[in-house]
């Protein structure tokens, strides 16, 4: 067997190589699961397979309170992963985030979830916590106020909020009876967020919870509304006296994005601060909810093994992937401001970088996993605006076609312009000023319509010094999937059996759903956190600042060239369902190439 064919095998066996990167043939994509049943059932059938193998997931289980967990489910695999909510623990409860949570449970609160009716809130925030509820973790004395600029009574509210539950592919199992008990927590207020009779309201609503449940008038302020009302919002809590701690707690959570550009994120940091102290804001970014993002920090500072090599000593360079196969779904208005640096790069990505680049925290608590962040952000080079065609890459798809059915371009979306030149894909070459990363490359790429879903996070090692063997020396790869397929694995070249000394890539590969639980939603996690007023997964106001910097000099030089000028490319310039420009390509080096998912 030659070297490259040995290549081949290894990339068949991982399903991940390092072909040629034009290539645009893919695999079939993997059977679609829809319904959170359907779900449950792939799980366990993986999980079982998975325990059928011995994979080394019992060696590889924590020491931390979930390793008997881990064990026992990997021992009998089908009963623990149904346990989810199928076979609650003799309390009721999930076994495993209650084995989790328990000393995690937050006070009596209100959360209050301004713009209720949008998608956000339908789709995610609402099946979250119904989920928390359900698995008892908010307690009776917790209500949820929905707030909207829609006229809706209490009843109607209800109805909608118990609709959407139904039909969100996130909600959890639904145990017989929760729903008619959940809805009675649920209350409405409308107005608009410009005068003060909505806060007016809103602060009654607490009054009454009060009343109702005795104890302090604890509450969480949940912003899931277009970017251009925070700021009226945060005024609004603020005017009324909504933020004042003195009665309870009072929380301000705000989503994505966080300003338009540097400039923009600044002044409303400082309008929120007019009101809230910095230790009352929490601003969301889903994807450190995600559970493998969290077992990045694990692996990293929880093994003596890899933190000797996480250095420019050992590291080639770093990729991080965010690609997703889907186009608009429908938010073109949303989409059409934003863009994919805004969408994705200096929120979702950034916080990926991050953290694989961080410095150990001292501690693992909020401030210090905080400052060790905000350190790396601080030192990666600016990326002024002429600089800005050498690093990075933008494109936007054309027509093409998703696992064998045609798409449209992204022009051709409900309510793109005809000409629009928003960017659908970037891809970036990050660079650290400080000792461990000096000379080491981060490449950060994102975009709608490629192949396929898949965030992941390589580490890729410098090649052995020295090649005694034929064939040339591959590079390891230590490869974090924090989605689809959640786990790490790592890739290594190994003797292939028979007379010839021939080495072939194979990869040893820990798979996360091994633990036997289904990991829960992002949203669970960081509402949860919210609720407790545990910090840590959001990102504070300094770290925001800095993602910015980074970024706003691409988008100045982006929004400036004029369109098909100088360096500024023909949109579109890749086919939905390829792996982007082919300038990306470029951007990445003679020596290296992006690895194909
Ligand atoms: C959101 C973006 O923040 O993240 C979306 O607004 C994107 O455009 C989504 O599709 C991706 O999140 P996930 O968790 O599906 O990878």
């Amino acid at each position: 067997m030659t070297a490259k064919s040995g290549k081949k095998a290894a990339a068949k066996a991982e399903n991940i190589s390092e072909t040629p990167p034009r290539a645009t043939s893919k695999k079939p994509a993997p059977k679609s699961v829809s319904t959170a049943a359907d779900r449950k059932a792939v799980k366990a059938s993986v999980t079982e397979k998975v325990a059928a193998q011995s994979v080394g997931v019992a060696q590889a289980a924590p020491k931390a309170k979930a390793a008997p967990k881990a064990q026992a489910a990997t021992k009998k695999p089908a009963r623990k992963t149904v346990a989810k909510a199928d076979k609650p623990g003799a309390d009721g409860q999930n076994p495993f985030r209650a084995t989790m949570r328990r000393s995690r449970a937050p006070e009596p609160a209100t959360l209050v979830i301004f713009g209720v009716t949008g998608d956000l809130s339908r789709r995610k925030l609402l099946p979250a916590v119904f989920g928390l509820w359900q698995d008892g973790l908010l307690g009776s004395a917790f209500n949820i106020v929905g707030v909207g600029r829609q006229e809706m009574t209490d009843e109607e509210f209800k109805d909608y909020a118990i609709a959407a539950l139904q039909e969100s592919k996130e909600t959890d199992t639904i145990q017989p009876g929760s729903l008619e008990k959940f809805r009675e927590l649920l209350y409405y207020e409308f107005g608009e967020f410009g005068g003060d009779e909505v806060y007016n309201l809103v602060g009654k609503e607490l009054d009454r919870a009060e009343a109702a449940h005795g104890g302090r008038k604890n509450a969480l302020f949940y912003l899931s509304t277009p970017p251009s009302l925070f700021e009226p919002i945060s005024n609004g809590l603020g005017r009324l006296g909504l933020c004042d701690q003195s009665e309870g707690w009072r929380r301000l959570v705000i989503e994505k994005p966080f300003g338009r550009d540097l400039a923009s994120a600044r002044e409303l940091n400082a309008a929120i601060h007019e009101s809230w102290d910095e230790s009352q804001v929490y601003r969301i970014d889903h994807y450190l909810g995600k559970e493998t993002v969290q077992n990045l920090m694990a692996i990293r500072f929880g093994n003596a093994i890899f933190e000797p090599l996480w250095n420019r000593g050992y590291v080639d360079h770093v990729q991080i992937t965010a690609s997703e196969d889907l186009g608009l779904e429908g938010r073109a208005g949303y989409y059409e401001e934003a863009g994919i640096v805004r969408d994705m790069l200096q929120n979702h990505l950034m916080q990926l970088f991050a953290l694989t680049a961080m410095e150990a925290p001292a501690a693992f608590d909020a401030d210090a996993i905080r400052d060790e962040k905000t350190k790396v952000l601080r030192a990666v080079k600016p990326i002024p605006r002429d600089r800005v065609d050498s690093v990075a890459v933008r494109g936007q798809y054309g027509a093409g076609s998703e696992d064998g059915q045609k798409v449209p371009g992204y022009r051709q979306e409900p309510g793109v312009k005809d000409e629009s030149r928003t960017a659908t894909y970037v891809a970036v070459k990050l660079e650290i000023d400080n000792w461990r990363w000096q000379g080491v490359p981060f490449f950060l790429r994102t975009g709608k319509r490629l192949p396929k879903k898949v965030t992941e996070i390589a580490v890729v090692f410098k090649r052995a010094p020295l090649g005694i063997f034929p064939g040339g020396l591959e590079r390891n790869v230590l490869a974090f999937r924090i989605q689809p397929d959640e786990g790490v694995s790592l890739k290594f070249s190994s003797k292939s059996p028979g007379q010839e000394m021939e080495l072939r890539e194979v990869v040893m590969d820990f798979r996360y759903d091994a633990f036997g639980a289904q990991l829960e939603s992002p949203y669970s996690r960081l509402l949860l956190d919210a609720l407790i007023g545990d910090a840590t997964l959001f990102p504070r106001e300094d770290e925001v600042d800095h993602a910015w910097q980074i970024v706003s000099g691409i988008l100045e030089a982006w929004n400036t060239a004029p369109d098909g000028d100088g360096d500024a490319p023909d949109f579109p310039n890749y086919a939905a369902g390829t792996w982007g420009p082919e300038e990306a390509d470029e951007l990445i080096g003679v020596d290296r190439r992006w690895r194909r998912l």
